[in-house]
Formats: structure tokens, sequence, C-alpha cells
């Protein structure tokens, strides 16, 4: 039997029909539409509410997660329902997450390997056979040709651009000519146009990331950037880490090709939109270069990334990688090249390759540090002889996953805190009312709240006897968990009260904890003091948020490093544009590959002890 299904959010509906038993949470992600499913759908995050018409009788876990409130007016965890009858499914606004595009140019030496070039070759006559071709190479200085250019070319010949014009050459006899406009790459004609038809030569970079796409394009022959284009990762309804997306490929010898399938589109789909945004196509864009994680490199290529999510951890390839754009359907011109970024290790990836291109970490004399937190809490340490980096699991707690009242970065997220005794000053994301948390305003929060005694120094709350009179009234137990009532319902929208808990402390310590564990590994390892540590960058979008001295309050950078601290924005967009920019940085890219040393943590006993001490602040 089937039934009807209309999913609405900000203003768009969607209407579906689905056959009974259908999981809710696969509909509503296989749609266009924005959930998070921190979980991945096993009804432990709490983080896929939507409001259902009717309302099924609630489940136990949404009795734990979901405010007696918010069960009356209809909300319930979408995960945990499958379609018995028709529905009505509406999803809070999801608003544009603040994707950290760095829309700011990079500078670098302009090297692509690609060129256009304008050639007037003559017309034949009886006196100079030279074949077409013959006149295209001896011009454009090339030896080979792709099979479309020389279609083009056969084209041109054939006079389908317009009728050869007349010229004139410095023997005074009058000759014919033809004036071509050729893109080449090294001494290879890849395309051929009629001069007063030219096309541009465009390049794309794109920053793959597990949960948001960034798409930036270039004028490969200026070296300006044109356009910048960001989406979500639609491959998300899989699950909204990489592991839960390996999880979708174990026993489904479909669900690799599902993933890539999915990514696929979804470049294809951001190449299209950002050309179209400077009015050109994809067949002007001639190379492109990827930088992403390893399991999300391995995704679009459709190469099994499961071996990466068990020990010893080994990708199938972390190797710099070309190809043609037809060998992973990618739409740019079939003539021009795709290039991925090489990675370190299984879990630190091609996306901190680039870190390290764009913030210059690896190339200096001096060791700089290198912090790139999300999931995982990538870090590297190095100068120009040696580097040292590991990937530490922080969790989703920046993210806001895993925290009582967390959530991403979108419109009605709490950013920012000032904590005082006797007041709580607060900024949220686009100036909406209060929906949530997101990673930077619980840094903030937490390090206020250590500030102000009302969080000890291990991490515990504070008895209400010893808070001063503002915070008393804002504490209360869930269920035996100490808490502070943020924002009442009435304060915050969709009638939810927004907590901060004992648990989303234990999971922050844990995260920060991680973080801290790792940088103090990678510093015994260098054999070196923290002084020695000249610069420090913070990438990634909520490193990029936070406020570095609260970064120190509670630890999770060393107070030391406080003044070296620089935030670098998205560095692996930047480090891709680099190389796409620069064709020569491919070789500095392997180099940085070949001096990492990668620490794997998960079975070092010295990380677990460090890790252990440094959960507290
Ligand atoms: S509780 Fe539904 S996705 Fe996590």
């Amino acid at each position: 039997m089937s039934y009807q299904i209309t999913i609405s959010q900000s203003g768009r509906e969607k209407i579906f029909q689905v056959e009974t038993g259908a999981d809710l949470l696969e509909i509503i992600n296989k749609s266009d539409f924005y959930l998070p499913s921190y979980c991945g759908g096993q009804g432990i995050c709490g983080k896929c509410r939507v409001l259902m018409r009717p309302e099924p009788e609630a489940k136990d876990p949404e009795r734990e997660m979901l405010s007696s409130q918010e069960i009356q007016v209809g909300v319930r965890l979408a995960c945990l329902h499958q379609v018995e009858s028709d529905l009505e499914i509406e999803i809070e606004e999801g608003g544009e997450i603040n994707i950290l595009t760095g829309e700011e140019e990079v500078s670098c030496s302009l090297s692509p390997g690609w060129q256009q070039s304008y050639l007037k070759i003559e017309e034949p006559e009886l006196y100079d056979q030279r074949s077409y071709l013959t006149r295209v190479f001896e011009k454009a200085g090339c030896r080979s040709i792709e099979p479309r250019a020389l279609d083009r070319l056969e084209d041109i010949v054939e006079g389908k651009f317009g009728p050869m014009g007349k010229g004139s050459d410095n023997n005074s006899r009058s000759k014919s000519t033809q004036a071509l406009a050729a893109v080449i790459q090294d001494e290879k004609v890849v395309d051929l146009r009629s001069a007063d038809r030219p096309g541009r030569l465009l390049g794309a970079a794109v920053d793959i990331g597990t949960t948001t796409l960034v798409f930036y394009l270039l004028d490969l022959e200026s070296g300006r950037q044109l356009a910048v284009d960001s989406a979500y990762n639609p491959q998300k309804k899989f699950g909204a880490d990489v592991i839960t997306r390996v999880q979708h490929t174990q026993g489904n010898p479909e669900g690799i090709n599902e993933l890539r399938d999915t990514l696929v589109k979804a470049l294809n789909r951001g190449l299209v939109d950002t050309a179209a945004k400077v009015g050109s196509g994809t067949d002007d864009i001639y190379r492109l270069t990827l930088a992403g994680n390893t399991i999300m490199l391995h995704t679009l290529l459709g190469k099994d990334c499961e071996k990466i999510a068990r020990s010893p951890f080994v990708p199938l390839f972390s190797e710099q990688l070309s190809f043609r754009p037809e060998a992973l359907s990618l739409k740019l011109n079939p003539g021009g090249e795709v290039e991925l970024l090489p990675s370190i290790s299984g879990y630190v990836g091609a996306d901190i390759t680039a870190d390290m291109l764009a913030t210059g970490v690896g190339d200096s004399p001096e060791y700089q540090l290198l912090i790139d937190i999300g999931t995982n809490g990538e870090i590297a340490l190095g100068r120009n002889d040696k580097i040292y980096a590991c990937s530490v699991a922080a969790g989703p707690s920046f993210e806001g996953g895993n925290i009582s009242s967390g959530m991403a970065a979108l419109p009605g997220a709490v950013d920012s805190f000032k904590v005082f005794d006797d007041d709580l000053e607060y900024t949220t994301i686009k100036k909406e009312k209060p929906r949530g948390i997101c990673g930077s305003g619980l840094l903030d929060l937490i390090g206020g709240l250590l500030e102000i005694g009302i969080i000890t120094e291990t991490g515990a709350l504070q008895q209400p006897g010893s808070m001063p009179e503002f915070w008393q009234k804002r504490y209360q137990e869930l269920e035996e968990v100490k808490a502070l009532k943020l924002f009442s319902e009435g304060e915050s929208q969709g009638e939810r009260e927004i907590y901060l808990t004992q648990k989303d402390i234990r999971q922050f310590q844990l995260a920060k904890g991680a973080i801290r564990a790792g940088i103090e590994i990678l510093q015994q390892e260098a054999d070196i003091s923290k002084e020695e540590i000249k610069d420090v960058y913070l990438v990634g979008g909520f490193a990029n948020y936070l406020a570095p001295e609260m970064a120190c309050r509670i630890g999770m950078v060393p107070e030391v490093l406080s003044d070296r601290i620089q935030q670098a924005g998205n560095g692996a967009g930047a480090g891709a544009r680099m190389m796409l920019l620069n064709r020569k940085l491919a070789e500095k890219a392997r180099e940085l590959k070949e001096k990492t040393s990668y620490l794997e943590l998960s079975s070092n006993m010295k990380f677990q002890e460090e890790f252990t001490s440094q959960m507290s602040f």
C-alpha cells in the first residue's frame, strides 16, 4: 500500500508517494531538504526533529530527548518512524549553513600548465602543401592534439565558422589566413576555436568536505577568482560523518556506488552553477583540483573505504592522482584534467596537505602548528625538514552534535556568549531568536563559566549554593543530570528550552582533551619545547569563528601560544586553489606528503595518558 508524504521546509514543499513501512529519515534525506542526523539514524543524537501531522505516539527515546511541550505540539524524531499513513512533515527552517568559503583570493605565482594562444594559419597553396595540423603545430609550438580539437580544426577548415579571411605577410604575396584560438596544455593542443569566438580558459578548485562542498572558479589566464559557490555534501543522507558513510558500504555491494554517484552528481551541479555565475559553461573549465579527506576521495573514485575504518586503517591510495574528466564522470571540458591532492594517511587527508600548502606549514625553518578542527581533529607540527601529523577523534561536539542543545552554524545558533556573575550576553547567527548552540558559542559559554567558577577545573558544574544568584536561578536537574537553563521556551525558537548540561560539558572535555593530547604527543615526537613553535594556524569552520583566547583558556591550545594563533579560514579551499593556479605546487604537495610522519594514536599509550590528563581545564 502506498501513502502520500508532504514535506515542507522554508516555504518549499514536495509530495512523495511511498510504500508502507518506508523509513521517514531516509525519505527526507533522499529529498533536497536539510535535516541534521548526526547519529546516522540510530535514535541517539536527537537532532532529526520534525513536526508530524497526524502525530504518532511518542517513543521512549523521544520522551527522553524532546521536551513535553515539543511532544505535545507534534515534534518527533524522523529516524524513529516508518510510514504507516499519509503524513505531513514540517522541517524547521534550514537556512543557509555558515559555510566557510574563504572568498579572498589566494596569492601564488601563475603557472597552471594551460594557456590560450592566438594563431594565424595560412591557407595551403600548391607550392605549400604542409597539412593544416602542421601549420597549427608550427605556430603553437605543439606536437600533439586531442581528437576533439582535430574535429574542430576540420570544422574550421571546412568553413563552418566562416570563410578564411584575407591576410598579408611580409612576402608581399597576399594570402588567406585563419585566426584561431588554441587551448594548449604543455605541448598538446586540447581545444581549437575560431579566434573571433574564443572560449574562456577557466579552472575550478573544490574543497570536498564531509558536510559541505565549496566551489571556486578561477580564470587560468589572469589568475583572478571569478566565482565561489557552496552546497551541502548530499552524501549526508548516508550518514553525518565519514564512519557512518563507510558503514553504508559494509555488506552492501551497491553502497560505494551510491556514495560515488551522489557526490559526482553534486560536483557536476556545482560546476555547472559556478560556471553559470560568470556566463560560462563547464566546457570552458579545463583544470579541476580537488582536496578532501581520504574517505571522501575514495568515495569519489568509487573505491572501497572500509579498510580505512578498521585497523590498520590503510587506504587504497594516498598519492596525488590525475584523471581525465570522463574517468570520473565529471563535467568539464573533456580534454581537461582532474587532479587530486595527495593525502598523508587514512585519517590525515588531502585537505590537510592543502592546509599546509596554504599556510606554509612545512616550509619554514621554524616549527609551525596546524590544527584543523571538525569531527576529527587533524594536527600537524613541523618545519621544512620534518613534519609530524596525527588525527584525533574530536567527536561532533564542536559542530553541535551530541550536545543537548547543540546545532550546526545555522541561523538562530548562538555563536558567542559573554558570561558574567549576574548576566549572560550572546549573539546568534543572522540575529534570530536562539534555536541552539553551535561550536563557538559552546566554547565561549564553557570558557566563561570556568572563569567565574561555575564550572570547576575538573569540569564539574558547581552545586547551586556556590553559584551567584543569577546562575542559581538557572540551575536545574534534568533526570538527575545537573544543568543550567540558558533560554526558556518563550525566549527561544520552536518552544524549546535551551540547556547546558553536565553531560554536554563532559562531551566537550573529551573533544578538547583529544585535541590538546594530540598537540602534546606531536610536540614530544618532535622533541621540542612549546616556545619553539612560532606560529599556530587554526583552520576549518569552527576554528575560524572561535575566540583564540578561549581556546587557550579551556586548554585546547597551550596558553603559551596564545599570541601566535592565526585563524587561517578554509585552508583546504585555499590550498586547492593554489595548486590550480600553479602546477609546480604539485611537486611541493608531494614533498609535504613525503616528509610527513603520521602517528597512529589509537594504540598509543602515551596518548591515552595525555588524553586523560588533558580532560581537565
Ligand atoms: S536521533 Fe535521529 S538521526 Fe540521530
